[in-house]
């Protein structure tokens, strides 16, 4: 585990959704639809199908060690009050799930859970089209403050939060 993680904040008073719109109509242009969870159906089958793809994308995470099991992921991450089905935003190429960003409610913030993309569809955009797909949530909640935090050596992940606007929390 890194003791130095990079901890990250996107003021959603200030994003301007406008200029990332170029991502959103890529992703349309390829055939990707953006959706979330509550969208397509928070159903048992639905949610085996996010921890997979949560799991796929986490190997690729720096020092992240062994993925828990799904009971474990859905009493951690599901079954909890944070959890909002309207926060997790998923890319759909055709019926195949293709990236994930999800997000948890606090009080007075939203919290980027995890965002993941397969390998095979990297590097087109997508993440940063489903973050900003995403903001629509943030700004429903009433928060002012997006949080996330990563490993130092996830340079990929730093960089597009940064593409965002993202900087240092204080
Ligand atoms: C991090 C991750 C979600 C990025 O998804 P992606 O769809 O490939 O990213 P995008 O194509 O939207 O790229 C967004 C920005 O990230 C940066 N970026 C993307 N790939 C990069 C790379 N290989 N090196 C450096 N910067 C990179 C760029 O700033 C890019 O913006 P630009 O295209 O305008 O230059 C994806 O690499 C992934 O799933 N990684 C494994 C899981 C993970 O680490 N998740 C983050 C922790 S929660």
């Amino acid at each position: 585990m890194a003791d130095h993680w990079v901890r990250l904040e996107l003021d959603v008073t200030a994003f301007d959704a406008g200029r990332f719109e170029p991502y959103l109509d890529r992703c349309a242009a390829r055939g990707i639809r953006l959706t979330t969870l509550a969208e397509l159906g928070d159903t048992p089958e639905h949610r085996r199908a996010l921890y997979e793809l949560n799991k796929e994308c986490s190997a690729d995470i720096p020092g992240r060690g062994a993925f828990c099991s799904y009971d474990e992921y859905v009493e951690q991450r599901l079954a909890v009050p944070e959890y909002d089905p309207r926060g997790v935003v998923i890319a759909l190429d055709g019926d195949t799930w293709v990236g994930m960003a999800a997000t948890s409610r606090h009080d007075d913030f939203v919290f980027n859970e995890m965002t993941g993309v397969r390998a095979g569809y990297r590097g087109r955009g997508i993440s940063i089209a489903m973050k900003t797909f995403g903001m629509g949530f943030a700004r429903r909640c009433g928060v002012t403050r997006v949080r996330t935090f990563h490993h130092p050596e996830n340079t990929t992940a730093i960089a597009m939060n940064r593409t965002l606007g993202f900087v240092e929390a204080e």
